[in-house]
């Protein structure tokens, strides 16, 4: 996830920005207002920033580096009239100031910023082999095959043209903005990643969101999924499939804060709120689903997988339930002993075989320093060392053998929700990879397993639909005594989520337990007080749980459950609808927990993007 800006218009330096009557409190440039873009757009990543701008007689000044939007010093182009800005979250290389935006061709005429993954980058990096490359990026192609495009005998030599014909190359996810020396036009081309056009009224503004010139003009138009438009100061044209369309303006009446949660009141309910694109992107060009195997782009020495003797995953809070989830497919899907240890717990310990063990540190940010602790003391050992993680360029990534991205872009909010989706995701398509290659996982199980994989975004997005059922449970339930979540096997990590997201955001007691050990002692706080939150779904051994949730009720317990669509378990208070997507519907099942704990926490006013005593990043032992 990167932010970009872009600005066409009539402001120059020492105008006092008056483009129009919305921007006469904007001072400046075209530099600054690109700029001021960036800054608004910063959450979306601050690996590295960089801009565009040309002018009349100017041509086209390129600047750019690693670091954040304030690293970065915008060069001062007097009679620029347009500018194209970019805030980097790094997905293909590290956040190198090669690696920054804009990328342009090999003459330095054409200047591109991208927000997505060009999936298939290689193969047309391969066909541009006469071209120049200066980055690691999958971006980079697209200001060469644009350059290409442009020189063609049947084509016309123009940009718009050009981008036309470059998009029917590209796959995958891509919102990017093209400029040209000599163009007084700024190229815009939308498919799955998010794009905004601003219209004033001697400018016209684009961005990933419209946060970024909320300062300027509240008149926006949405670009669909296969759009391409042209920017000029009098205005923008929309094309289709090569046709001129119509698209609708609307009027933003969000204030810029609001803006910039994209009209959420929290991060948190954000980040819930995007996991359908987060997984769409962890997933990105990773499986293959006819032929029953993955692509992770991680390698390792030859015969070790086939020798492995235990995966042992290290990990902290959300990170360390993921690895509890992973742990039960490593066994199940490759066919090798995995256990999961608390990162602060963790010994290298006696009786094992170093060469023979893979540790897996499953950490968000890459900087826990627990988890590093645990993984430096794996390192000691001998072992072989991997990550999953959400960071590009962490310590975490400097310090194992290899590493998995979970691509889930920046989560801001302290609680955990889309990275422990795309952890569990990324995690689960390892299990197959390994499972694949020790001959454990037959490809039409492997094809059943990435189907279910395949069908979980759409089956959180499902989920999502449901929000005001489960605004209403948490409003009936919220001042409740304590919470209990349980479930079983699967759903053993989801209910320990469920319960940590609850107690974190909400202050409220909240444990979570496997549903057979209720009756071994945490019975006994049950009360007609006490609500029994259960995952109820495949995976989760649902008869059997629910006889447990069952004996809570006959101590008074109200009963909730997330159940499998179809199934029904007429004694629940509530039944929330778990869609059927097999070996990962107790993840589906956990969206419902989180927004239970986003609404309980919101009915009581709670601080839920900065929980207090809490830090999104724990760097100290
Ligand atoms: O960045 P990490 O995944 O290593 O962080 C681990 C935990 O600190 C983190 O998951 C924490 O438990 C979350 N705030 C829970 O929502």
């Amino acid at each position: 996830m990167c932010g970009i800006i872009g600005y066409i218009g009539e402001i120059h330096a020492g105008d006092g920005g008056a483009a129009s009557d919305r921007a006469a409190d904007a001072p400046g440039s075209v530099g600054e207002i690109v700029h001021r873009g960036l800054k608004n757009l910063e959450y979306r990543g601050y690996d590295s920033a960089g801009v565009a701008l040309a002018g009349p007689t100017s041509g086209l000044t390129v600047a750019k580096r690693s670091g954040e939007v304030d690293a970065l010093s915008v060069p001062d182009v007097p009679d620029a009239t347009l500018g194209v800005g970019h805030t980097r979250w790094s997905t293909h290389g590290p956040p190198t100031d090669a690696n920054a935006h804009p990328h342009t061709d090999c003459a330095g005429d054409v200047a591109v910023v991208h927000n997505g993954i060009v999936e298939n980058y290689e193969a047309l990096k391969a066909e541009l082999s006469d071209h120049e490359f200066t980055s690691d990026t999958d971006t980079e192609v697209i200001p060469h095959l644009i350059e290409e495009a442009l020189a063609a005998d049947d084509g016309d030599d123009d940009l718009l043209a050009a981008v036309h014909r470059v998009e029917d190359r590209l796959e995958g996810s891509y919102a990017i903005c093209a400029v040209r020396e000599g163009d007084d036009r700024i190229v815009v081309a939308r498919r799955g990643s998010p794009i905004v056009l601003g219209r004033g009224e001697d400018a016209s503004f684009v961005a990933s969101d419209v946060t970024a010139f909320l300062e300027h003009t509240r008149d926006v138009t949405y670009l669909e999924d296969g759009d391409v438009a042209a920017l000029s100061p009098d205005g923008v044209e929309i094309f289709a499939d090569g046709e001129p369309v119509e698209r609708t303006i609307e009027t933003v009446t969000w204030e810029a804060d609001a803006a910039e949660k994209g009209g959420y009141e929290h991060y948190m309910r954000k980040e819930i709120h995007e996991q359908p694109s987060a997984l769409r992107q962890t997933l990105a060009g990773r499986l293959d689903v006819d032929g029953g195997d993955v692509d992770l782009d991680v390698s390792f020495p030859p015969g070790f997988l086939a020798d492995l003797e235990e995966i042992r995953i290290v990990a902290c809070g959300t990170s360390y339930y993921a690895g509890r989830y992973a742990a039960q497919l490593f066994e199940e899907l490759a066919g090798v002993r995995a256990t999961v240890e608390i990162a602060s717990e963790y010994e290298f310990g006696a009786g094992r075989t170093p060469d023979r063990t893979l540790v897996v540190a499953v950490t968000q940010s890459g900087e826990t320093a627990d988890t590093l602790g645990a993984i430096r003391r794996a390192n000691a050992a001998g072992a072989r060392t991997f990550a999953v993680t959400n960071t590009l360029g962490s310590t975490v990534t400097r310090e194992v053998d290899g590493t998995a991205f979970i691509r889930a872009g920046p989560e801001i909010g302290v609680a955990a929700t889309k990275t422990f989706a795309s952890q569990v995701a990324t995690l689960a398509m390892l299990a197959v990879a390994v499972g694949r290659d020790r001959g454990a996982l037959s490809a039409a199980d492997a094809r059943s397993v990435l189907k279910d994989l395949q069908g979980l975004p759409g089956a959180v997005q499902q989920v999502l639909d449901e929000e005001n059922q489960v605004r209403e449970a948490a409003r009936e339930y919220q001042d409740s005594e304590a919470f209990f979540f349980v479930g079983r096997a699967l759903g053993v990590p989801v209910a320990l989520e469920g319960a940590l997201k609850l107690k974190e955001i909400s202050y409220d007691h909240a444990e979570g337990f496997a549903a057979g050990e209720l009756k071994h002692g945490p019975l006994a706080l049950v009360t007609p007080d006490t609500p029994v939150l259960a995952v109820l779904t495949e995976g989760a051994r649902a008869d059997e749980t629910m006889n447990n949730v069952t004996e809570a009720q006959t101590r008074g317990a109200p009963a909730l459950g997330c159940v499998s669509a179809g199934e029904e378990y007429d004694t629940l208070d509530v039944s929330f609808d778990v869609p059927d997507v097999g070996i990962v519907e107790p993840l589906a099942a956990n969206v419902y927990l989180q927004l239970f704990a986003y609404h309980v926490a919101n009915e009581k006013g709670r601080a839920i993007d900065k929980p207090r005593n809490l830090a999104k990043s724990v760097t100290v032992e």
